[in-house]
């Protein structure tokens, strides 16, 4: 024994054994807090790979189904469905067309869950535009904002009809919160939820959704989407929802916007949510394939990083696989 009257700290006491560690945790994975994007793609023939997102696929209508029982038997908190169409024209009227390929697979996946996840969609026009923004243009060319708010406006009574329960408004339009809500409600949809993709930044990691979507966007989304350097717009996005009446909103992409999603969940009165998007899958998926990274366990530590930054749930392309390990007890 030292004479010395100092005592180090000793934080590596809790550290010591698994159980011990697995009792003072902080951020633990359930696989109800996870929402899994699917694409749909319109026609016949089977899934199809999508080349820069290994192991995801476009969705035929029958094998939606398979993916759906799958989310839901894993325990997985709900699906967010996307449509990829087979043809896109300038205001994208595939959207709002009950007939539509995403509203169709709404109704699909509506039976399929039989309600033990929650049926979600992408609101938003990019795919279903032949321009590939995701509002309509003005006659110079740029995005017309209140002109989008009418087209969301009949997208969502669309999507409420099929039966969606929470429609994600992904699109970055001012106003897009209490213009949806308004027509819901005067529709009668009063128990339809919205979901804020609040903080949405103009990311270069949507890269291979533009892929799996098979976007035709010429340019970019700078007009609308977030400056990535903005930190206090985030913030200020997701407080303009919570008073527009989103019922949750959310921060996309989310490994490299931990910062913003925890000072929106800080202030936020609604759940908040996180979306881990394409780039952030594919690039773990990439250095996996190389052998450069464990790929397990640097999935289960990016969600749960996420979390740990203050999100309620996370959207991610590894939900039912994920859902699968906390389960059998692999993802501590
Ligand atoms: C818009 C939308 C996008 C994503 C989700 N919703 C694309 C975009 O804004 O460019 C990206 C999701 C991902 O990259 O995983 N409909």
């Amino acid at each position: 024994m030292s004479d010395s009257p100092f005592r180090p700290t000793r934080p590596r006491r809790l550290r010591e054994t698994p159980a011990l560690r697995r009792l003072v945790s902080e951020t633990r994975l359930d696989p109800a807090d996870l929402v899994l994007p699917v694409f749909v793609r319109e026609g016949a023939g089977g899934p199809l790979p999508i080349s820069s997102m290994p192991g995801v696929v476009q969705h035929s209508l029958d094998s939606l189904k398979g993916a759906i029982a799958e989310a839901a038997e894993a325990g997985v908190g709900g699906v967010m469905l996307f449509g990829v169409p087979e043809v896109r024209d300038a205001i994208g009227s595939g959207a709002t067309d009950p007939d539509g390929i995403l509203n169709v697979a709404t109704r699909v996946a509506v039976e399929a869950a039989g309600g033990a996840l929650v049926v979600q969609t992408d609101l938003c026009l990019d795919e279903f535009t032949d321009h590939g923004h995701c509002g309509v243009l003005d006659a110079l060319g740029r995005v017309d904002n209140d002109a989008t708010l009418e087209r969301y406006r009949d997208m969502a009574l669309a999507q409420a009809a099929a039966g969606s329960e929470l429609l994600g408004l992904s699109g970055m339009m001012d106003g897009q919160v209490a213009a949806v809500r308004e027509a819901l409600d005067d529709a009668g949809f009063l128990n339809t939820a919205i979901l804020a993709y609040s903080a949405k930044y103009a990311s270069a990691y949507y890269g291979p959704f533009r892929d799996a979507v098979e976007s035709q966007l010429q340019g970019d989304r700078r007009t609308y989407q977030l400056d990535p350097g903005n930190r206090r717009e985030g913030l200020r996005e997701a407080i303009i929802d919570i008073e527009e009446g989103a019922d949750v909103v959310m921060v996309k992409p989310a490994g490299s916007y931990l910062d913003v999603l925890a000072d929106v969940s800080a202030a936020s009165e609604v759940p908040v949510w996180a979306y881990q998007v394409s780039g952030e899958y594919s690039m773990i998926e990439a250095a996996a394939a190389h052998g450069w990274i464990d790929r397990k366990r640097a999935v289960i530590e990016s969600v749960r990083s996420i979390k740990r930054a203050g999100a309620d749930a996370v959207l991610t392309y590894w939900a039912t696989e994920l859902a699968k390990w906390i389960r059998a007890g692999e993802a501590a």
